[in-house]
């Protein structure tokens, strides 16, 4: 029996992993479910699972779960210590699946705890990438890529040396707004910008994929994951999201992973790694889709991607205030404050009027994090007042 610990369980990916051990619940025993203050949701899942620890990291949620969970014996704990200790466990399977630079913390402290580490929490990734894979080599943990594409490249190099690999392609959806015109995404609500062609997903990943921002964080955290430098990771719309990556072998040979567009799969193959469990999921009928299209990513309709290349290629602090404009702009853009196009706008904006350091502790991403969003609030309320 496996020991499963779940970061983000209340989200899509915590959602559709606890879906994924339901099926086989004698396999597995859950040592804690970790969220931000759905409460009411925590406390059905950890019932549902029998786990052993619920934990809301927002400490106004505490009586909620408290009173759901009164008399079932399952531990309810509240506030950012309780989840960096829920976290710590060392579970022997851990999906890191908060969303944002705030998972840091807590899946730094899954990683510190040494084993397999099922990562879908590419902000920390992307804004602590050094550090997060010192801690790997450290600890001995086992990082299992989530994100549909990096887990694609990931089950595509397994088969090869990865000496001989020229390149890699991570595909792109293009997302709900990759055939409008500037003037049309300039006008853009937020409920269109949610309503994604083929993925379902949370609010924040959904935006960024409309800004194309998703692809921008991908090339990081793929950069970061396969040691691969931003000139050999390239991008390519593929709005069927039947391939998901494709690497490219010195000697002509390209390996890609196929598969329905259903996170189960990536999350599926990162539970049962090394081997393969079976799921439910749509099976892949190309006879029925009849055909496969691509197209080069368009950078002047979305200039996310050219913003996370030149922040991969400065390196240092530069994909930490990066992300951290982003995740402020896409609250704002939630909000209603600022437009869609402003969203991009106002990370470019940030991240000229910054003086990058290099970071090289967790108190220093985390200080340019804080900076980083203060900066992106006042530019927003700018453009909101404009
Ligand atoms: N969704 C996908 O298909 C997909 C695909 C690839 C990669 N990813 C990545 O996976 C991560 C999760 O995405 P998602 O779409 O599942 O997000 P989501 O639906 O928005 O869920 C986010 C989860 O994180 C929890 N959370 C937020 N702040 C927290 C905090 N301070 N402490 C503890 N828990 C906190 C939320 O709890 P509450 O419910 O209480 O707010 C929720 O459980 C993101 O990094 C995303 O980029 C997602």
């Amino acid at each position: 029996m496996r020991t499963i610990t779940v970061l983000g369980s209340t989200g899509s990916v915590g959602t559709q992993t606890l879906d994924l051990l339901a099926a086989t619940p004698e396999r597995y025993a859950v040592h804690a479910l970790v969220a931000n203050r759905n409460a009411e949701r925590l406390a059905a899942q950890a019932r549902a699972a029998r786990a052993a620890r619920a934990v809301v990291a927002d400490e106004t949620a505490w009586p909620v779960l408290r009173d759901a969970l009164a008399g079932t014996g399952i531990e309810a704990a509240a506030g950012p210590q309780a989840v960096i200790e829920a976290a710590s466990m060392g579970a022997d399977w851990t999906m890191a699946a908060i969303t944002g630079a705030v998972g840091l913390a807590a899946t730094l402290a899954a990683i510190r705890g040494g084993r397999a580490i099922a990562f879908a929490n590419k902000e920390a990734l992307v804004c602590a990438g050094d550090l997060m894979l010192a801690a790997v080599r450290q600890s001995g943990a086992t990082l299992l890529p989530v994100d549909s594409e990096h887990n694609a490249i990931f089950q595509a190099m397994a088969d090869g040396n990865r000496g001989a690999v020229e390149r890699i392609t991570l595909t792109a959806s293009g997302g709900p707004f990759r055939t409008l015109s500037l003037e049309e995404m300039a006008r853009a609500r937020p409920e269109a910008a949610l309503r994604h062609p083929v993925w379902s997903m949370g609010a924040k990943i959904s935006i960024d994929s409309a800004t194309m921002m998703n692809k921008g964080l991908e090339i990081i955290e793929a950069a970061r994951l396969f040691a691969l430098p931003s000139e050999a990771i390239a991008v390519l719309v593929h709005p069927q999201s039947v391939i998901h990556g494709m690497v490219h072998y010195r000697d002509g040979s390209v390996l890609a992973q196929l598969g329905s567009p259903d996170m189960r799969i990536p999350i599926a193959h990162a539970l049962a790694w090394p081997e393969r469990v079976a799921t439910q999921s749509p099976r892949l009928d190309l006879a029925q889709l009849g055909g496969l299209t691509f197209e080069p990513p368009d950078e002047t309709r979305f200039p996310a991607l050219r913003l996370a290349r030149a922040a991969l290629e400065a390196g240092g602090g530069a994909p930490c205030v990066l992300n951290a404009a982003n995740e402020v702009a896409v609250a704002a853009f939630l909000e209603r404050r600022i437009g869609f196009l402003d969203i991009a706008a106002t990370v470019d904006h940030v991240l000229q009027e910054t003086a990058v350091p290099p970071v090289t502790t967790v108190e220093a991403v985390l200080a340019l994090d804080a900076e980083s969003r203060a900066a992106t609030a006042r530019i927003c309320a700018a453009r909101a007042a404009a």
